[in-house]
């Protein structure tokens, strides 16, 4: 109807339809309706058509509106391939309930076209909203170590500081994101990784870059504590306990927030157990900070390892804004949104 050609072999004829060509021309893929098994070889890195082969090769942001029968959408499988998906940087718009082709009624209806459309306006518009900007990022936790083979460490993957580097080069910023050590890889043009293992290299590489940034995001798990000596060789045990004395590392957040210039705008974040509110807010005064992303580990499906996460963004002028259980690359839109909010002012 559209009068375009309509492409839908590997081989049209004898001709080879380029899918690296395809992927890398579009400024955005969207698959609709995203059926289950297309999201299951997606997720899986299948390759057996145009379509994954367009879809692996693809450079640009990739939108997805899945549509399928309501047992089908609510299958553990289908759950975690979305997770995966999310995980990738993929966008997923929500199914609608409704009458479904099975007959029955129920979650599983692809959003309307208008809908997909509203959401592809709202993704581009945003995508040249931060550029001429700089974004400095942390993610992923530090390891202290005590000697040539152990480390003290926490659980963080870094997902959540990933995707909000992504996001941030999606809307057109530079970004600078130091990553402590993490499985993760990311490669997306306008995105610098420097890579560091302690608190002590990454506030380094942190006061670095932080003049040249209008923002940054402290999104790493730092160890609040170092060995006070690193041992040379290896610690042989022995059958008494054996005592470690650690030390208090440098605060990144409160070291930024406290030299902060006009106009530059500092986000942390707090994971909390207990009394979330209250510390969330402390911190905010206590690190100078201009934002504080609140996650509860008390939460289902948020915080370290998952591809989810719920959280609470509270500013200095007493807001509070409260989400529900997002993707993580959804809950890093959140973020930007809130920030721009703020460098726009
Ligand atoms: N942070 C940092 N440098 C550190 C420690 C923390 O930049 N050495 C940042 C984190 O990236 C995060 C925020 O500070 O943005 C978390 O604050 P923090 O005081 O570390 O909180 P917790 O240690 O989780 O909590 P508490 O101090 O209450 O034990």
């Amino acid at each position: 109807m559209s009068k375009n050609p309509v492409l839908s072999d590997l081989f049209e004829g004898d001709t080879w339809a380029n899918h690296v060509g395809l992927g890398r021309w579009a400024d955005v893929m969207v698959i609709a309706p995203l059926s289950c098994n297309t999201l299951a070889k997606m997720a899986h890195g299948l390759c057996d058509n145009l379509l994954l082969a367009a879809y692996l090769s693809a450079v640009c942001p990739v939108v997805v509106a899945p549509a399928m029968d309501e047992d089908m959408w609510h299958h553990p499988s289908t759950q975690a391939n979305l997770s995966r998906l999310a995980a990738f940087g993929n966008r997923i718009i929500p199914v609608e309930k409704g009458e479904l082709a099975s007959g029955l009624y129920g979650d599983g209806r692809m959003a309307e076209p208008e809908t997909i459309l509203e959401f592809l306006r709202d993704m581009l518009q945003k995508r040249g909203d931060l550029k001429g900007k700089k974004a400095l990022v942390t993610a992923g936790p530090t390891h202290e170590a005590i000697d040539p083979v152990r480390f003290i460490g926490n659980h963080s993957s870094g997902k959540m500081g990933v995707a909000l580097a992504r996001e941030l080069v999606q809307r057109g910023a530079e970004v600078d994101l130091v990553l402590g050590p993490s499985s993760l890889t990311v490669d997306l043009p306008g995105l610098s990784v420097h890579r560091v293992t302690s608190a002590e290299e990454m506030y380094a590489a942190c006061l670095e870059k932080f003049p040249g940034a209008d923002i940054a995001i402290l999104s790493a798990a730092v160890a609040d504590y170092t060995p006070v000596a690193r041992a040379a060789e290896k610690i042989k045990k022995t059958d008494g306990n054996l005592v470690l004395e650690l030390m208090r590392t440098k605060d990144i957040l409160k070291t930024l927030g406290g030299i902060k210039k006009k106009g530059q705008v500092v986000v942390g974040f707090a994971l909390e157990t207990t009394g979330e509110r209250e510390y969330a807010l402390g911190k905010l005064q206590a690190k100078n900070a201009d934002l504080i992303v609140l996650n509860s580990l008390n939460d289902d499906g948020a915080g370290f390892g998952f591809d989810t996460n719920k959280v609470t963004i509270f500013g200095r002028g007493g807001s509070e804004q409260v989400y529900g259980r997002k993707p993580k690359q959804q809950v890093a839109a959140d973020i930007v949104d809130q920030i721009e909010k703020l460098l726009y002012a």
